[in-house]
């Protein structure tokens, strides 16, 4: 394989297909992200999924269902992308990949170990989290493998549905009663850090950046996006009436950016090791799922062989 070559090729916005030839670092860095990321969306339902049974009216109540089910269409389709790289050398399907994560082999977004305390987290969660999630997922809507690529249009649509459901509950809970605005400040409290850490390690701390900017996976660099994201949720924050949680938070005029403070890296460090405040109940709760709901699978497989019998 000419190494040089097939990074012309994605440098000049062409998308490497399942069946191409592929460097092996390239298959290894996608199969990382990608089925990272469908572990995000599917660990990410469990914080939601919290608050199905306590939303506040039918409305709601319909609403987050119908979020918490696009999130686990979104881990089904990323589990599909990255099951096209699987070759001799690595191995890629879904059963795989969803072992690393149980084992602690394999990470999820570091957001979903926070827990969901009021109502208003299910808002903040909406407008922070899936709002950082569409900073970066619009950028890789512009990654150079197309499976990905193309799962990330479709994502990306239904993301901004769920931002603007978030945004939407803390407007009704802002314009509610003075405990009502404090519950939505106290979850802005609690999520504005975190929801920055999705981005990931600041650029000069990120191993992955380079070989992954190189092979045009990622198009931006963490402190990129994190940046672009701080510059326009603060003015939404500002509209709700919410302080954002932030004393070095200041507009600079020269840089056209919002300045702000050092993010609390130690916890998300620790949160990476598996010591955050949910890591070991998320893990758990899946492998649960899967001791108790491996039958349901296995009734599907058997369904599948006998179909396919019946029609030989
Ligand atoms: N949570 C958990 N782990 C993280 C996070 C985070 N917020 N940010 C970085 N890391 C991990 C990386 O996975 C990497 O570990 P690994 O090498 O074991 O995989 C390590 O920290 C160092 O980080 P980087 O070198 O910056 O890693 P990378 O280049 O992969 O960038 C990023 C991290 C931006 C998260 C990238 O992987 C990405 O864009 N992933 C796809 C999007 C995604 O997964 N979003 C999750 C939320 S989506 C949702 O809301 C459901």
């Amino acid at each position: 394989m000419d190494l040089e070559k097939f990074v012309q090729y994605v440098h000049e916005e062409n998308k490497v297909e399942p069946k191409d030839v592929m460097p092996d670092d390239y298959r290894k860095l996608l199969v990382r992200q990608i089925s990272q990321h469908a572990h995000s969306e599917i660990v990410g339902m469990l914080p939601e999924a919290n608050w199905i049974s306590r939303a506040p009216s039918l409305r709601r109540k319909m609403a987050l269902l119908a979020k918490v089910q696009d999130e686990a269409g979104h881990g089904l389709y990323l589990y599909s992308a990255t099951e096209t790289l699987g070759d001799g050398s690595i191995r890629a399907d879904r059963d795989a990949t969803y072992d690393d994560m149980l084992e602690g082999k394999a990470k999820y977004s570091s957001i979903f170990n926070y827990p969901t305390l009021s109502w208003a987290d299910i808002g903040a969660i909406g407008w922070l989290v899936d709002g950082a999630a569409i900073m970066n997922q619009v950028m890789l809507m512009g990654n150079s493998y197309g499976p990905y690529s193309r799962a990330m249009v479709k994502i990306c649509k239904e993301e901004s549905f769920h931002q603007r459901q978030g945004y939407e509950i803390l407007m009704a809970l802002c314009r509610g009663t003075k405990q009502q605005k404090e519950m939505a400040q106290a979850s802005l409290n609690r999520f504005w850090w975190p929801a920055l850490m999705m981005f990931g390690p600041n650029d000069d701390s990120s191993p992955n950046s380079k070989i992954s900017m190189n092979y045009r996976v990622k198009r931006e660099s963490n402190d990129s996006l994190r940046q672009r994201f701080i510059d326009v949720t603060v003015s939404q924050a500002e509209f709700l009436g919410l302080t954002v949680p932030d004393k070095d938070l200041k507009w600079n005029e020269e840089r056209q950016h919002y300045d702000f403070g050092e993010l609390p890296w130690d916890e998300f460090m620790e949160i990476l090791k598996g010591n955050g405040p949910c890591n070991k109940k998320r893990i758990e709760t899946k492998r649960k799922a899967q001791r108790e709901n491996s039958w349901v699978k296995e009734a599907a497989a058997a369904f599948a062989e006998k179909q396919q019998k019946e029609v030989i």
